[in-house]
């Protein structure tokens, strides 16, 4: 992603590089946007920013985030573009201060905007949500509070996360299925619409 003033998403990194719209401001380091190409055919929506993610102000950067990467290397073909995000841009801290397994509901609304900002700058042609959380929060039919344009296409993948915490036996399986489901989303919604 590029950083300058003078672009689209050098003003979005203006607006929210300071934001203090929710009470995770107080115990992040960075304020974590995005990575990847905008605009891009593919954004992909994770839940919030882990202790490696907080540290290098990128997202998808740790252990998931490495998990993900291949995923997408084997999934997503020459030349479609992506970018990745999250609900929430600051990690979500308990009092204690170590991570929450969850950002809080009023984090994620706070955080709506900019997320919305996000894909209408990307203008992709397919979401993929990364966990259930994501998913309730974007796709109709589940909770669906962060409204997006219904002409993007929408498919949920399960959070590298809980792949990871899966037993070894079927962690093969389940990286599989994550794999098929973006490969044959952007076969259905990004190629075939070229
Ligand atoms: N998990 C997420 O949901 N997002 C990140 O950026 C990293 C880990």
């Amino acid at each position: 992603v590029g950083n300058s003033k003078q672009t689209a998403y050098g003003a979005f990194v203006e607006r929210w590089k300071d934001c203090k719209r929710c009470l995770l401001c107080n115990t992040r380091q960075h304020v974590v946007l995005a990575r990847g190409k905008i605009p891009c055919d593919v954004v992909l929506v994770g839940e919030g920013p882990g202790e490696s993610e907080d540290s290098l102000a990128l997202p998808f950067v740790g252990p998931a985030g490495k998990l993900l990467d291949e995923i997408l290397s084997r999934a997503v073909p020459e030349g479609v573009k992506y970018s990745l995000t999250n609900l929430v841009c600051c990690i979500p801290r308990g009092d204690d201060g170590t991570k929450t397994a969850q950002p809080p509901d009023e984090a994620i609304k706070a955080c709506s905007p900019r997320l919305q900002q996000f894909i209408a700058l990307c203008k992709p042609k397919l979401i993929v949500t990364v966990g259930a959380l994501a998913r309730d929060y974007l796709e109709q039919g589940y909770k669906y509070s962060i409204k997006v344009d219904k002409s993007i296409a929408q498919v949920t993948i399960t959070h590298p996360s809980a792949v990871l915490r899966s037993s070894v036996a079927m962690r093969g399986l389940a990286i599989q299925r994550c794999i098929v489901v973006i490969s044959n989303a952007i076969d259905e919604y990004v190629t075939s619409k070229r």
